[in-house]
C-alpha cells in the first residue's frame, strides 16, 4: 500500500518532466542549427549566424594568415647594416612563370636578392598560362596585380624598406633600357650546395652579394654614374633560407604578397557560405583557421598535370592519379573526423568525380568554389582566368581544418608551409632536420596539413626555401 501511494507522484512527476523536455529538446534540436543560443560553449558564437554577411566578408578578409603584418620585422632585414644601399640599380624579375606555388617563389627569391644587393626593383611581372592549353606558360609578361595586391605590397616595402625604391613598369617608362646580359643568381642554400674547394664563391647571401657586385663591375654596358636596369633570370627556392630567419621576418616577408581584393572578398564568400549550407559553427571570420570544419582538399589531376605525367609518377606512385589522391584524402577526413570536404580543382568532372565517391563510401560531402557560388558572385568567379580562380581555393584552403595535397603540387605544400606557421613554435626545431617530417609514401605532416606522395627536388627546396 505504502508502495503504491509513494509510486503515483513519482511516476506523475517523471511523466511531467518527460513532457516538458523532450518539446524544449526538439525545439534545441530544432534551431541548434539556425540559433547560436543552443550552440555549446566551445563553439566561438562569431560565426556565419551572428554576423552579417557584410561584416563577415570584411573582417575574414582584414585577417591576413599567419600573424598580424608586422613590419618591424621585415625592417629587421632591409636594415642590416652590411647592405650598401644603391637606388641607381634597378632590378627586373625576367620570367617568373607558373601557378602562384612557383611565382610567389620566383618573386620571393627575386627580393631577397634585392635587398641583399641594396638595389631598387621594378614590380615584378610574371608569364601567362593560355586559356586553351594550361601546360603552355609562356604566354606573354602579365602584371604583378594579376594575382597580387599591389597597395599592400607597396606600402609593406615603403615601411619596412624605405631605401629601395620600386619603379611601376609602363609601356613607356622613362628607365633606360636593360643591360645587354641578364644576371642568373647562384643559389644561397648553402645547405643544398655544400662548400667546396672549387666553388669560387660560396653559397650564401654574402656570397651571393660578392657575386652580383663582381657580375655588375665587368659589364661592358654598366656606368656606375647613370641608372641600370639589370634583368634578372628565375630561380626558384634557392633565396634565403627561411628558417634561419626569425618566424615573425619570415611571416612578413611572406605576408607582403597578399592576393588582390576581388579573389580574397569571392573566398570570404565561398566560406560564408560553406559555414551557412553544411552548419559549419566554428567558422569564425576572425581565426586564421578553423580547428574542426572542414578537409580542404587539393586534387591535382587536372589535363596539365596529367600531361606532365605526374599523375604516374613513381615515386608518388600509390597517391599519384585521381584513385590515389582521393583515398587519401578520404583517409585523412576521417581521421580528422571532418565529413565536409571543401575540393580544390580546376576540372568540374573530377570534383563531381570524387563527390560521387565520397558519398558513397562515407556519406562526406565534397563542395567547391563554383558549388557555393551563385549569381553575380558565380559571374565574377567566371570572368577571371584559370589561376585566378584557384587563388581562391588557395585562401579557402589555407584556413582549412585539415589540408590536403599532392606532393608534385607547388600549390599546396605552399599551403602547407604557411599554415606550419600555427603550428607551437617550439616545434620548429623540426625543421632543421627535413626528413623527420617525412614517411616513405608521404612528403610533409604537421597535424594541420599532410602532402601526399613524394617529390625530393621540391621537397628539399621548398621546406626552407619557400616563404610562408
Ligand atoms: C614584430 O617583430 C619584432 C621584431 O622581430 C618583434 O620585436 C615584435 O615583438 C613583433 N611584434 C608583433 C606584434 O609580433
Ligand atoms: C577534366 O577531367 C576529365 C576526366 O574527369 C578529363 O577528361 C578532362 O580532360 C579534364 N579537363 C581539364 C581541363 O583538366
Ligand atoms: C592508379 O595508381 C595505382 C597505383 O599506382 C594503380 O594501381 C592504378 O591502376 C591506377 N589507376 C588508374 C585508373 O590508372
Ligand atoms: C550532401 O550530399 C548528399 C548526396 O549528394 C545530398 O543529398 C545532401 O543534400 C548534401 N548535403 C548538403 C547539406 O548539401
Ligand atoms: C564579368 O565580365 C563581363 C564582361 O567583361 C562584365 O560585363 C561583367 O560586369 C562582369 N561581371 C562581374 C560580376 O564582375
Amino acid at each position: 500500500m505504502a508502495v503504491l501511494i509513494s509510486a503515483g507522484p513519482r511516476i506523475q512527476l517523471i511523466a511531467g518532466l518527460l513532457l516538458t523536455t523532450i518539446p524544449l529538446w526538439l525545439l534545441a534540436w530544432h534551431f541548434r542549427v539556425r540559433n547560436p543560443l543552443f550552440v555549446s560553449h566551445q563553439i566561438p558564437i562569431h560565426n556565419a549566424w551572428t554576423v552579417n554577411r557584410e561584416t563577415f566578408i570584411q573582417e575574414w578578409m582584414e585577417n591576413q594568415i599567419g600573424n598580424p603584418p608586422n613590419r618591424s620585422a621585415l625592417a629587421l632585414l632591409c636594415r642590416r647594416p652590411n647592405i650598401k644601399w644603391r637606388p641607381d640599380v634597378v632590378m627586373d624579375l625576367d620570367d617568373a612563370n607558373g601557378g602562384i606555388g612557383n611565382v610567389r617563389g620566383n618573386i620571393f627569391d627575386f627580393l631577397g636578392l634585392a635587398i641583399l644587393t641594396g638595389s631598387s626593383i621594378m614590380l615584378p611581372s610574371f608569364q601567362a598560362r593560355s586559356a586553351a592549353d594550361l601546360s603552355a606558360l609562356w604566354n606573354g609578361k602579365i602584371p604583378f596585380n594579376t594575382f597580387f595586391d599591389t597597395d599592400h605590397f607597396v606600402a609593406t616595402f615603403a615601411a619596412a624598406c624605405p631605401k629601395m625604391d620600386i619603379y611601376m613598369p609602363s609601356k613607356d617608362h622613362s628607365l633606360v633600357p636593360p643591360l645587354q646580359n641578364r644576371y642568373g643568381m647562384p643559389s644561397m642554400r648553402l645547405d643544398q650546395h655544400p662548400e667546396t674547394l672549387d666553388t669560387p664563391t660560396p653559397n650564401t647571401p654574402k656570397g651571393v652579394v660578392e657575386n652580383f657586385n663582381h657580375w655588375l663591375s665587368v659589364q661592358p654596358d654598366y656606368d656606375a654614374k647613370k641608372t641600370s636596369l639589370v634583368s634578372v633570370g628565375r630561380t626558384l627556392w634557392e633565396g634565403l633560407d627561411t628558417r634561419a630567419l626569425p618566424a615573425a621576418v619570415r611571416r612578413d616577408f611572406g605576408g607582403s604578397l597578399r592576393l588582390i581584393p576581388e579573389v580574397r572578398r569571392l573566398a570570404a564568400v565561398v566560406t560564408y557560405n560553406l559555414a551557412l549550407k553544411y552548419h559549419l559553427h566554428s567558422i569564425d571570420p576572425g581565426l586564421s583557421y578553423y580547428p574542426s570544419a572542414f578537409l580542404g582538399a587539393h586534387l591535382r589531376t587536372e589535363s596539365d598535370a596529367e600531361a606532365a605525367g605526374w599523375l604516374d609518377d613513381e615515386r608518388a606512385a600509390a597517391h599519384a592519379n585521381f584513385t590515389g589522391q582521393t583515398d587519401a584524402y578520404l583517409s585523412q577526413a576521417v581521421e580528422h573526423d571532418l565529413s565536409v570536404i571543401y575540393v580544390a580543382s580546376g576540372n568540374a568532372s573530377e570534383i563531381s568525380r570524387f563527390a560521387e565517391k565520397a558519398w558513397h563510401l562515407h556519406s562526406f560531402n565534397v563542395t567547391s568554389k563554383s558549388d557555393l557560388l551563385s549569381g553575380s558572385d558565380l559571374e565574377a568567379l567566371n570572368n577571371l582566368t584559370w589561376d585566378q580562380q584557384g587563388l581562391v581555393d588557395y585562401e579557402v584552403l589555407r584556413r582549412s581544418s585539415s589540408m590536403a595535397g599532392f606532393a608534385k603540387s607547388s600549390f599546396a605544400f605552399n599551403i602547407a608551409i604557411t599554415r606550419n606557421e600555427f603550428v607551437d613554435v617550439n616545434q620548429e626545431v623540426l625543421w632543421l632536420r627535413p626528413e623527420h617530417l617525412k614517411k616513405e609514401d608521404v612528403a610533409f605532416e604537421d597535424g594541420l596539413s599532410k602532402i601526399w606522395g613524394r617529390f625530393p627536388w621540391q621537397e628539399e627546396r621548398m621546406l626552407r626555401g619557400a616563404w610562408p
